[in-house]
């Protein structure tokens, strides 16, 4: 079965697959929000902060248990528990939450396909109309949509880890850094761009308080892909001999600088639409801010470069969204894929097969959730609110599971693996780790402050969404 299971070609092929994973909707829409509105520099600092040292270790944690496995989550909490069935537990939630996660973020990213459509076809200025997205997120054609996208997300996945994961992160990557500097400088000339550089800019303390904390430490999370298995699977596929606290370093560093060019693109094309912009009434939500924000932005370019070439804005904006999507997505459906590969010995076409019904099956009703089904749009509800099945998936596996799935990857590596067991993995392609300050850090991180820092950011984020 080895040869189903594939490598990375070099560190840098790894890299760029771990980066594709890592930017997506959270870095390109959701970090500018969040530092727009909670002191601009002030909250990247924070930010900053929560990457080199939390998030730092957790992903090396991660890597280091699918390099020394080379196997999918199960089968890595499993071999390293020797076969302890708790941990094997921990292992499964580490599949099922990246697996749930692929369903709703496949919606989204059929809503940007329609969006670019729309656009391409002469309709942004009705985009920008205050009802067209509840419009759009209603039609049945989203079917059509929903299904091309899953055939070329799996023809990619049939290609395996270097013909298909790979070879699309080296192609679209560079595209995106290249469509994000453009865009930037672009939207830099505009009329009134400077007020919101200087508002991004310019540290404000005072809107720092413990909320702003815990949702800096929760983008971090999320927007460097971790507790999703997805680490863990892509270290299965790295080199024994490559340098796994380096390549990290650089994983980490290309997502927070591409998070931060989004703030620098996506705020000052906020304030040149509107100066007095005043950034507490932003959407909360990435979605609510691209599908119905970011259309009446763009359009208001016009008068600086027409229709046509507000929309070929519009357009480069969403097609960049886009890419980040699919590389994203793509990482996230690899990881059940993997499990299926090595856990029920299937050949990596069966496999795709497999999910491909699967992760159909649960689509269909996350498309029908906003409007095109009663049942799904009105599904359950909690918090004092109604929720329909796309909410429900996001708020339990996105917002809940996510960074409980964290928590138990440094639970695991600090007390069952041991951490003697880690620092093994980490010598290998990095002579320099024992002994390093990295490494006391990296003992001392997992096993006492980031289970705290993780636990009582959990907790604090259920009590807020299930008993608000
Ligand atoms: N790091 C991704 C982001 O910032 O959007 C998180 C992610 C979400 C990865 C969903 C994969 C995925 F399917």
């Amino acid at each position: 079965m080895e040869q189903d299971r594939g490598q990375f070609s070099s560190k840098l092929g790894f890299i760029l697959a771990a980066a594709g994973s890592a930017v997506g909707l959270g870095n390109l829409v959701a970090f500018p929000v969040m530092a727009s509105k909670n002191g601009g520099a002030a909250f990247l600092i924070i930010y900053l902060f929560f990457v080199a040292f939390i998030c730092y270790p957790v992903m090396m944690a991660e890597i280091a248990m699918g390099r020394k496995t080379t196997r999918n989550p199960v089968g890595a909490f499993s071999e390293l528990s020797g076969g302890a069935l708790r941990w094997r537990l921990a292992g499964m939630l580490a599949i099922l939450t990246p697996f749930m996660i692929a369903v709703f973020y496949t919606v989204i990213t059929v809503w940007l396909i329609v969006y670019i459509r729309e656009i391409a076809t002469g309709g942004l200025e009705y985009l920008s109309g205050e009802t067209a997205f509840a419009e759009v997120v209603a039609r049945p054609s989203l079917f059509g949509y929903l299904f091309l996208l899953l055939a070329v997300i799996f023809f990619i996945l049939l290609g395996g880890v270097k013909g298909g994961i790979e070879r699309l992160a080296r192609i679209l990557m560079p595209t995106l850094a290249v469509m994000l500097i453009l865009l930037t400088i672009f939207v830099l000339t505009l009329d009134n761009a400077s007020a919101g550089i200087s508002y991004y800019l310019i540290p404000d303390f005072s809107k720092v308080n413990l909320s702003v904390i815990n949702g800096a430490l929760s983008q971090a999370f999320f927007s460097l892909s971790l507790g999703m298995g997805i680490l863990i699977t892509y270290g299965s596929y790295f080199s024994r001999s490559d340098n796994i606290p380096q390549s990290t370093r650089m994983v980490a560093i290309a997502d927070t600088s591409i998070a931060f060019f989004a703030g620098l693109l996506i705020l000052p094309a906020i304030f040149a639409f509107d100066p007095n912009t005043n950034t507490d009434d932003l959407s909360t939500s990435s979605v609510g801010l691209i599908f119905s924000f970011l259309p009446k932005i763009f359009l208001s370019m016009q008068v600086a470069v027409g229709y046509v070439g507000a929309s070929v804005v519009a357009i480069i904006f969403f097609t960049l969204v886009f890419f980040a999507a699919l590389t994203s997505l793509v990482s996230i459906i690899e990881i059940p894929i993997a499990c299926w590969i090595d856990e029920f010995n299937l050949s990596r076409k069966k496999a795709v097969g497999v999910q491909a019904v699967l992760l159909t099956l649960f689509a269909i009703p996350a498309v029908m959730s906003l409007g095109i089904s009663d049942f799904f749009t009105y599904f359950t509800s909690y918090g004092g609110e109604s929720k329909s099945y796309f909410d429900l998936v996001s708020d339990v596996f996105y917002e809940t599971i996510l960074p409980f799935v964290g928590f138990t990857v440094c639970i695991f590596c600090a007390y069952r693996w041991k951490v003697s067991g880690l620092k093994s993995e980490l010598e290998i392609g990095d002579a320099a780790y024992s002994g390093s300050l990295l490494e006391k850090y990296i003992n001392f991180s997992l096993g006492t402050l980031i289970p705290v820092v993780l636990l009582v950011v959990f907790t604090s984020t259920v009590a807020q969404i299930y008993f608000a």
